[in-house]
C-alpha cells in the first residue's frame, strides 16, 4: 500500500514531518458504522459506547458523535475534551476507580448523562454531592464478574482482588452501593458494568460474561427488589497488528452477544431493557499508522538495527506490553527482502524497541517506515520522555488530509515552566 485514505504516504511524511500518527478517515467511520450497525436487538434498546481512552481527541469525538454513539470518560481530561468537541454530554458515561470530589463535581456541572460507579466511598462522595441539588445523573455499579480475557485465553477465576469494581461475590458491598444511590431521587440506578479484558479473540468469553451478568441482574431484581434495567458489558474486542492475530469480525461478536442476551433475557422475564457494550481498541486500531523517517542504521554482532525519528514516547506498547507491530517502507512495498531488521526509538532506554525482528528490502536513512495498527493505546499512552514533542495526527479521507493535531514544539514543553533563572 503506498496510501492511506488515498493520499500518497510520502507526500503525508512531506507535508505534517514525522513522526506522525495518521488515521484513514474512512476506516474509523467503516468500524463505527459496522458496530452501530450489527449491535442491535428487538428486544432491548442498544448502545455503543466508545472508549476514549483508547484514542481521545475532539475530532475523534465528534465522529462519534456522528455515528450516533456514547462516549466513555474516564478523567475531567477527557470529560473537558468532550464538552470542547461539543459533545452531547448526557450521552457520557464517567468511569474510573477513583474519581476525584472536583471530577465528579464537573461531571455533575456539565451534565454527564451516566456515572460508572466503582466502589462504596465514591457512591457516598456523590450521593453528598448530588443531595438537595437540582442535578440528575444516571448510575451504573461496575461490577466484577470473576472473568478475565485477555489476547487468546479466558479464564472463569474467583479474582476478586482487581482494582475495578465490586466483586460479584461480595453482594452485601454491592447491594449497599445501589441502596446507598437508591436513597437519593437525583440519582437513577439503571445497571451492572463489567469489563473483563483487552484484545478479547474468544467470543465464548463475551457469552461467558453475559450469562454471569443477566443471572446477577435477576438475583439483584428478585432477592433485593432493585430495579436493575441496564447492562453493560465493557469492551475489548480484539485488533490485527500481526498475522498471530485472529479477531473476530465485528459482525460476528455482536451476533453472538445479542443472541445469547435475548436469550438470557428471555429466561429472566426480559427484565433487562437495555444493553450496551464499550469499544476502544477494535474502532480505532487498524484505522491507525505511524509514520517515522529512518535515521543511522547500525550493524551489532547479531543485529542490524534502523533507528526511527520516535519510540517508546509516541508508542510504549512494544516496551509496556512487549506488543507485536507489523511494518513497511513507504515505496518500497514491492522491494525484495533484503534482511531482518529491529527497528529501534531514539529513547534512552534500552527496551525502546518498536519492532524486535522485521523483514524488510534495504533500508536506507531517509526511508519511511510505515507502522501498520497504531491507533488505539498509542498517542493516548504518548510521553514526553527525553522531552520529544508529542507527534501531530492527521485524519485522510478521500485524498485529503486535516491535522486535527498540531505537533508540538519545543516551546510548547517549556510552557508551563517558570522562566526566573535566579528566582
Ligand atoms: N471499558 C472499560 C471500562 C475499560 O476499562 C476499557 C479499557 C474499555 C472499555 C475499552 O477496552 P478496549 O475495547 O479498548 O479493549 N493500554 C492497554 C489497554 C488498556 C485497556 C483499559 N481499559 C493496551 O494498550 O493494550
Amino acid at each position: 500500500m503506498s496510501e492511506i485514505g488515498g493520499m500518497n504516504i510520502l507526500t503525508l511524511a512531506q507535508t505534517y514531518g514525522t513522526p506522525l500518527a495518521v488515521y484513514d478517515e474512512g476506516a474509523l467511520r467503516d468500524k463505527l458504522k459496522s458496530f452501530t450497525e450489527h449491535f442491535r436487538s428487538d428486544s432491548f434498546k442498544t448502545d455503543v459506547v466508545y472508549a476514549s481512552k483508547a484514542f481521545n481527541c475532539m475530532a475523534m469525538i465528534q465522529l462519534i458523535e456522528e455515528y450516533g454513539c456514547c462516549l466513555d470518560v474516564v478523567s475531567g481530561g477527557e470529560l473537558y475534551t468532550a464538552y470542547k468537541a461539543g459533545y452531547d454530554c448526557s450521552k457520557i458515561f464517567f468511569h474510573g476507580n477513583n474519581k476525584t470530589p472536583a471530577e465528579i463535581k464537573m461531571a455533575l456541572d456539565l451534565g454527564v448523562g451516566t456515572i460508572v460507579l466503582d466502589n462504596e466511598m465514591e457512591a457516598a462522595e456523590l450521593v453528598r454531592q448530588i443531595s438537595g441539588t437540582d442535578k440528575k445523573i444516571n448510575a451504573y455499579l461496575r461490577v466484577n464478574p470473576g472473568i478475565e480475557a485477555h489476547t487468546h485465553k479466558y479464564i472463569v477465576t474467583a479474582h476478586v482482588d482487581s482494582k475495578f469494581g465490586i466483586s460479584m461475590l461480595d453482594e452485601e458491598d454491592i447491594v449497599n452501593v445501589i441502596r446507598m444511590v437508591s436513597s437519593t431521587d437525583n440519582i437513577t440506578f439503571e445497571g451492572i458494568h463489567a469489563h473483563i479484558g483487552s484484545q478479547i479473540f474468544d467470543k465464548k468469553a463475551y457469552s461467558e460474561l453475559v450469562k454471569k451478568m443477566f443471572a446477577f441482574a435477576s438475583k439483584l431484581k428478585n432477592e433485593y427488589g432493585f430495579d436493575v434495567t441496564g447492562v453493560n458489558l465493557g469492551g475489548g474486542f480484539a485488533a490485527y497488528y500481526t498475522d498471530e492475530d485472529h479477531p473476530i469480525p465485528v459482525d460476528e461478536v455482536c451476533a453472538e452477544i445479542i443472541r445469547t442476551c435475548e436469550e438470557e433475557n428471555a429466561k429472566n422475564g426480559n427484565q433487562i431493557t437495555r444493553v450496551l457494550i464499550e469499544p476502544g481498541r477494535s474502532i480505532v486500531a487498524e484505522a491507525g499508522y505511524n509514520l517515522y523517517t529512518i535515521g543511522y542504521i547500525k550493524k551489532t554482532p547479531n543485529k542490524l538495527y534502523a533507528f526511527v525519528d520516535g519510540g517508546m514516547s509516541d508508542n510504549i506498547r512494544p516496551a509496556l506490553y512487549q506488543a507485536k507491530y507489523d511494518a513497511f517502507i513507504a515505496g518500497k512495498e514491492n522491494d525484495e527482502v533484503s534482511g531482518t531488521y529491529t527497528i529501534a526509538g531514539k529513547c534512552c532506554e534500552s527496551g525502546d524497541i518498536l519492532i524486535q525482528s522485521i523483514a524488510l528490502p534495504e533500508v536506507k536513512t531517509g526511508d519511511i517506515l510505515v507502522m501498520k495498527t497504531t491507533g488505539a493505546y498509542g498517542y493516548s499512552m504518548a510521553s514526553h520522555y527525553n522531552k520529544l514533542p508529542l507527534p501531530a495526527v492527521v485524519f485522510v479521507k478521500d485524498g485529503t488530509a486535516r491535522e486535527v493535531i498540531e505537533r508540538e514544539t519545543y516551546e510548547h514543553l517549556i510552557s508551563l515552566e517558570k522562566q526566573e533563572v535566579n528566582p
